[in-house]
């Protein structure tokens, strides 16, 4: 780390995690998250009028929180990295806001960026300079894309889909599935949990666009939505005889199904375009196993995988931050003060003009 690399605030509120990261350069200096999950877990999902109200309570200590931890006040930073999309528009709207506020009463740049680019661009944080090209396996609670990364700051159509969900996405199916057995909200962490107890061939769940009329026209996408109803049906079943639902099995047998299709079809893009790095990013980017099967047989291939340790895969500020620190470093053009929120924001524009 030197002086000379740029010092960057970047502030996340796309969903119920309102972030600030502080990081110089690719050196995380803080990363501090103040989390709404317990206010919505009653709902069983997350209240977009709860988040935005728990985001204006918590930014300013969240902000104050961060730069104690880094050392740093807020006249040293260089720039202000905000996330704009895509998200829940009203909690988008609170960072948005608040990094106008900062950008514009320190005079310094603002630098309006994409939520899902960031949960990529924040493994450089942890392993160092993103090899461009990389595959991109985006997998959170909105989304699940491959993504072609050849400039992670997006210039020259630099984050490209090869494909995404036709459905679900995989952490809504996780949140689902944990939902129908039982078990609290968000569901991921708790399945990733109790799958360690179970057996992940107990039950053969289907793998969603995998037979061979599917890949003909839907190689690299993804669909969760008919395995979601395969467990319902599974459990409903199990129920109406009488016998318990082994809870561990189906979590396992689950799992196994999302992160065989995931990995399959993220190893086989990369083998497509001849990429030798896959990174695997967003918040299902934490389950034990998806990162255990994604090693096992990207070694087999000379692919070679990074993830970032679980704390930087669910939303955070750090993400942020890092992609902001990129933008500096490679002279793009800071946003306008007037760059909007944009819930529906696609992965493809990842700097706000
Ligand atoms: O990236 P993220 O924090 O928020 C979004 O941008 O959506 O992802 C949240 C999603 C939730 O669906 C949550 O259940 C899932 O990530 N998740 C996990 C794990 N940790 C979080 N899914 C599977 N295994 C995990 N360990
Ligand atoms: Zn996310």
């Amino acid at each position: 780390m030197t002086r000379d690399e740029p010092l960057v605030l970047g502030i996340e509120t796309s969903c119920d995690e309102t972030g600030v990261g502080i990081v110089r350069g690719h050196t995380l200096l803080a990363d501090a998250v103040a989390s709404s999950v317990e206010e919505h877990a009653r709902f069983g999902g997350v209240v977009p009028e709860v988040a935005s109200r728990a985001h204006l309570e918590a930014m300013v200590p969240t902000i104050q929180r961060a730069c104690d931890t880094a050392g740093v006040t807020l006249a040293g930073v260089d720039a202000i990295a905000v996330t704009h999309g895509p998200g829940l528009a009203g909690a988008l709207l609170v960072g948005v806001a608040s990094a106008k506020a900062l950008a514009l009463s320190l005079g310094k740049p603002i630098y309006g960026v994409n939520h899902l680019a960031a949960h990529v661009a924040v493994d450089q944080l942890e392993h160092g300079p993103l090899p461009e090209p990389c595959l991109a396996l985006l997998v959170s609670g909105g989304h699940s894309s491959l993504l072609k990364v050849t400039d992670i700051t997006g210039y020259d159509d630099g984050v490209a889909p090869m494909g995404a969900t036709i459905d679900d996405a995989a952490g809504e199916a996780f949140d689902k599935v944990a939902r129908l057995l039982g078990l609290p909200f968000p569901g991921g962490p708790h399945i990733d949990r109790v799958a360690r107890e179970g057996d992940q061939i107990a039950i053969d769940f289907p793998r969603g666009l995998s037979s061979r009329r599917d890949l003909e026209r839907h190689r690299f996408d993804f669909s969760f939505s008919g395995l979601k109803t395969a467990v319902a049906r599974w459990v409903e079943a199990r129920e109406r005889s009488g016998e318990p639902v082994p809870v561990a099995d189906v979590a396992a047998s689950f799992q196994e199904a999302v992160c065989d299709v995931l990995v399959r079809k993220a190893l086989d893009a990369a083998g497509a375009e001849g990429i030798e790095d896959l990174m695997i990013g967003g918040g299902v980017a934490a389950n034990s196993r998806l990162r255990a099967l994604a090693e096992e047989r990207a070694g087999k291939l000379g692919i070679r995988v990074r993830v970032p340790r679980p704390g930087l895969c669910t939303d955070n500020g750090a993400m942020v931050a890092a992609l902001g620190a990129t933008m500096v470093e490679r002279g793009r053009a800071p946003s306008r003060l007037d760059l909007p929120a944009d819930s529906s924001l696609p992965v493809t524009e990842v700097l706000a003009g």
